[in-house]
């Protein structure tokens, strides 16, 4: 494959998981753990963008995720606010563009507006398209776009899988053929519900902070020693 063709895999997700394990193994809060796995954010998505894969999806904060102290959350929006204001110069000299998955309305004001700036500045970008699932829960997901359909009163055998797809947050992205966990739990903890209906996994015993691009290219290894069906025999 030469480094300009597109890469057979279209879209990878990765659920960024053990900040917090990885700061009390290393004696710190739990607060220096998303600041470690903030700044581990930006070589994996350089490996993929290198790599010609067309769209990574990273689960940056869960709907479920706004239970833990209130000391962590704001900790987190604001480590993602600095994070998406200081890449922004590198998102758009690498011609990557950003896309918002989950409900902005309940963020932080400024994150809200960094969140649009950032997809704003890159939204005629072409190289990879990189979705941050932030506030992000896949049941609100499809019942958000079931709510959406219902609100132009179709008759009820008209809604179809198509009508669903359109109205999720991400309409128009093809669903993730390869979803990578670190952590080492095995669990989809409510992302990507309807999109993973086919996707691989790839569950990683790596914290976060820890994955490096090397073990990214190895998960894309493991996934091509894979067969998928879809089904078939
Ligand atoms: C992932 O790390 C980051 C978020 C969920 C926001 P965790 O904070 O869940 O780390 P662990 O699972 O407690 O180690
Ligand atoms: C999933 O991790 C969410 C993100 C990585 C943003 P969690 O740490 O929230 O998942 P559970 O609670 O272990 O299922
Ligand atoms: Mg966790």
């Amino acid at each position: 494959m030469t480094s300009e063709s597109i890469h057979p895999i279209s879209h990878i997700a990765i659920i960024m998981d053990g900040n917090g394990r990885w700061a009390s193994i290393n004696g710190l809060s739990r607060n220096k753990g998303h600041e470690k796995g903030t700044e581990n954010i930006q070589s994996i998505v350089q490996r993929v963008s290198e790599l010609k894969i067309k769209f990574l999806t990273i689960f940056a904060f869960s709907t479920e995720n706004w239970n833990r102290p209130k000391l962590e959350v704001s900790t987190l929006m604001n480590l993602l606010f600095d994070s998406i204001n200081k890449q922004l110069d590198y998102l758009i000299s690498e011609n990557i563009r950003v896309i918002h998955l989950g409900e902005k309305s309940s963020l932080p004001s400024h994150l809200q507006k960094a969140i649009y700036k950032c997809e704003q500045a890159t939204k005629n970008n072409t190289g990879l398209t990189l979705n941050v699932a932030l506030n992000y829960g896949g049941r609100t997901e499809i019942l958000n776009s079931i709510i959406k359909i219902l609100s132009t009163n179709p008759s009820p055998n008209q809604i179809t899988f198509k009508n669903i797809e359109e109205n999720l947050y991400t309409s128009g992205i093809p669903d993730p053929d390869l979803i990578i966990r670190t952590g080492g739990e095995k669990r989809i903890s409510n992302f990507l519900l309807w999109q993973s209906a086919y996707s691989e996994y790839f569950f990683s015993d790596l914290l976060w902070p820890d994955f490096t691009s090397k073990d990214l290219d190895n998960a894309i290894d493991t996934y091509f020693s894979r067969q998928r069906r879809f089904g078939k025999v």
